[in-house]
């Protein structure tokens, strides 16, 4: 564990995966080859981490980010598709979503009712106070940041 809850490395959890088929998309995204074309265009960004290390091992995986302050940055996922940290846990509690490329860490948990309260609980006590991170309202308006 990092100070900044992550593993800074990159793992397909599945969330891409949702209505996604990679095969077809990789083998699109193999004939081009600046790889800055590939991460600006919506087809291919869910290719993940692979538009960039052209590995199929990289297909569908992000970045793991960072937990802290988590709690002030709903929605959640590259895709912004889990809206709350429960939609999050409950994600996990699946096991992700099933694809060929599924970091193998991913599993179904079977978590009871009260250990995803907890984890919720963990995550919201990342949050900090007066630590210079953004809140809500100044994300969504720059300018109240500055006359702080
Ligand atoms: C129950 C345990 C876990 C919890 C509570 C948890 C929590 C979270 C949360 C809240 C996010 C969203 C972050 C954001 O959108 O800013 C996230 C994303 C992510 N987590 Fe986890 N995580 C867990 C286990 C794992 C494991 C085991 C891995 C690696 C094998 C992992 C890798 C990732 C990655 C790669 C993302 C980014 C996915 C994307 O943006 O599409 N997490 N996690």
């Amino acid at each position: 564990m990092t100070p900044n809850f992550s593993d800074n490395k990159f793992h397909n959890i599945g969330v891409a995966a949702k209505g996604k088929n990679f095969e077809p998309l990789a083998r699109k995204a193999s004939e081009v080859s600046d790889p800055a074309q590939l991460a600006f265009d919506p087809n291919f960004t869910e290719l993940g981490r692979f538009v960039v290390t052209r590995q199929p091992k990289d297909i569908g995986a992000f970045k793991t980010p960072g937990l802290r302050d988590i709690s002030l940055t709903a929605p959640y996922m590259h895709d912004g598709s889990e809206a709350t940290l429960l939609d999050v846990v409950n994600f996990y509690d699946r096991g992700g979503e099933p694809n060929p490329y599924l970091d193998g860490g991913i599993t179904p948990l079977k978590l009871t009712d009260q250990e995803k309260q907890d984890l919720v609980a963990f995550m919201e006590s990342l949050t900090g106070q007066g630590t210079g991170s953004p809140t809500r309202a100044e994300l969504q308006d720059p300018g109240k940041e500055a006359s702080r």
